[in-house]
């Protein structure tokens, strides 16, 4: 980047000194908007096409704006441009290049328009590309999710609560508790790009333009779906970045609770997963050592996201109507907050057809915490026990389980009997792990089979979310 101090800024009227060093660095932010250099082209091709269909420019000078717009976008793409902090930022380092391009006409860009409206135009195009990043990687993580659910929809591992066995149930089941959260989130990007995908362009600085535009062309051109409705609002407010950070959050926040299961689930204690070693990396002394990073990563990310969505709220809390230099601040916790959030994404969607599932230690696990105590209890209550008299009743077999340590289902009919007459032979049908899950047989409930129906399901409910293909 250069920072010729000497650059003629494109205010310089007014001034009759130049700019201190240091506030220009210190204003300065081209050095991360320059990553909206594509957006903030088509919305400048977009306004110069408007114009001269409203008859402000001749389509000859169109013409050679839109192709001078074009020619800086290669450049910038070749690595070709040369960047200045004198400039501000990246609607004026553009703009002073068009005009170094083509001359006088260069300067006829910015009629109607203002710097206000344009970044706030740029903001909402790129979030709109952002956004479909975000659904398609999404999508693919819930795609591999759905894949390892329909694989292990009869593997059986310990349903927990408190961290305590609890109920067993299907990894597959457990697999789409996942998907349906991540499902929402899915719901929350879509809402968040209804919102961004609203136009701006038009309020100029604040009060809107004394030219005859025609604000519908530019929507219609760029894709918008509507036209900010008021002029000071459509320049000043930054909601629209809050709700997607918000959504980010909760996505995070989701991850975050995944990502400490599988750090969980990958320790020796455990031994539930086997990450693969494509995802996991080594200790450079313990050389048994093999760590789950991308989840704790993940997890430790999700702490900077809720900070991001916490600045912009902060940044917009106390700002009078309209634009202020402090919107100037939304960006990089924006940027940081989608390339965090997409590389979080990209990695567990690359990870999850790489998950090794331990069928034997999961089940063995589900065994050893007397799991299917409650389906005793209920057992009982068919019989016609009351439910606290089963309740207690199978309360004492656990301990007698405990003290002899054996599992209920490995107990003599005469043994369980002495603490209810009601248990017949066939208790051994609702002791066994099988028994136990494919009892639980409703939508919703954690049955092979309704895990299998369930990811059926899923799949189709993926296709409402076209932003996502
Ligand atoms: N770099 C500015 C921003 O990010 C662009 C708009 C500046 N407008 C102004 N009147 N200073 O918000």
């Amino acid at each position: 980047m250069s920072d010729e101090h000497s650059i003629d800024k494109p205010w310089a009227g007014r001034f009759t000194a130049p700019t201190d060093a240091f506030v220009e660095a210190f204003t300065a932010s081209v050095g991360f908007d320059k990553r909206l250099y594509r957006h903030d082209i088509a919305g400048s091709i977009a306004h110069a096409r408007m114009l001269a269909h409203v008859g402000v420019l001749s389509e000859e000078e169109c013409r050679q704006i839109v192709e001078g717009l074009e020619a800086i976008r290669g450049e910038i793409e070749r690595g070709e441009f040369t960047w200045s902090a004198a400039l501000e930022d990246v609607h004026m380092n553009i703009e002073a290049r068009l005009t170094e391009r083509i001359g006088e006409v260069g300067k006829k860009l910015h009629t109607g328009r203002s710097r206000n409206d344009q970044v706030a135009t740029d903001i909402r195009l790129y979030l709109r590309d952002e956004i479909r990043e975000l659904a398609r990687e999404l999508r693919r993580l819930q795609e591999g999710l759905l894949g390892l659910a329909e694989r292990e929809a009869e593997t059986i591992m310990p349903g927990f609560t408190h961290l305590q066995t609890a109920q067993p149930v299907t990894f597959g089941h457990h697999m789409l508790a996942w998907c349906e959260m991540l499902m929402r989130d899915q719901d929350r990007l879509r809402d968040a790009h209804r919102r961004v995908n609203v136009m701006p362009l038009g309020a100029a600085a604040l009060a809107g333009t004394t030219y005859p535009i025609d604000r519908e062309f530019t929507a219609r051109e760029l894709g918008f779906e509507a036209v900010c409705e008021n002029s000071l609002d459509a320049v000043s407010d930054r909601d629209f970045a809050i709700d997607l950070l918000a959504a980010c959050a909760t996505l995070m926040m989701h991850l975050s609770r995944f990502s400490e299961e599988l750090v969980l689930w990958s320790s020796a204690q455990f031994d539930f997963v086997d990450l693969g070693d494509r995802f996991c990396t080594g200790s450079s002394i313990m050389p048994q050592k093999k760590n789950p990073d991308v989840p704790e990563l993940v997890r430790g990310k999700t702490g900077r996201i809720y900070g991001h969505l916490t600045s912009l709220l902060t940044l917009m809390k106390s700002q009078p109507l309209a634009y202020n230099k402090d919107n100037q601040e939304d960006k990089e916790p924006l940027f940081d907050t989608l390339d965090n959030v997409k590389g979080c994404l990209r990695l567990f969607a690359d990870m999850m057809p790489q998950i090794e599932v331990r069928r034997e230690p999961m089940r063995e696990a589900a065994r050893r915490g007397f799991s299917t105590a409650t389906d005793l209890a209920d057992y009982l209550v068919r019989k016609g026990v009351p439910f606290r008299d089963a309740h207690e009743i199978v309360g004492k077999a656990v301990r007698h389980g405990l003290d002899t340590g054996r599992d209920l289902s490995e107990m003599s009919l005469e043994e369980l009997r002495r603490f209810s007459d009601a248990i017949d032979e066939d208790v051994y049908n609702v002791l066994t792990l099988e028994g136990s899950v494919a009892a639980r047989d409703h939508l919703g409930g954690t049955a092979p089979k309704q895990v299998r129906a369930a990811v059926e399901r899923a799949r189709q409910r993926l296709e409402d979310f076209p932003l996502a293909r």
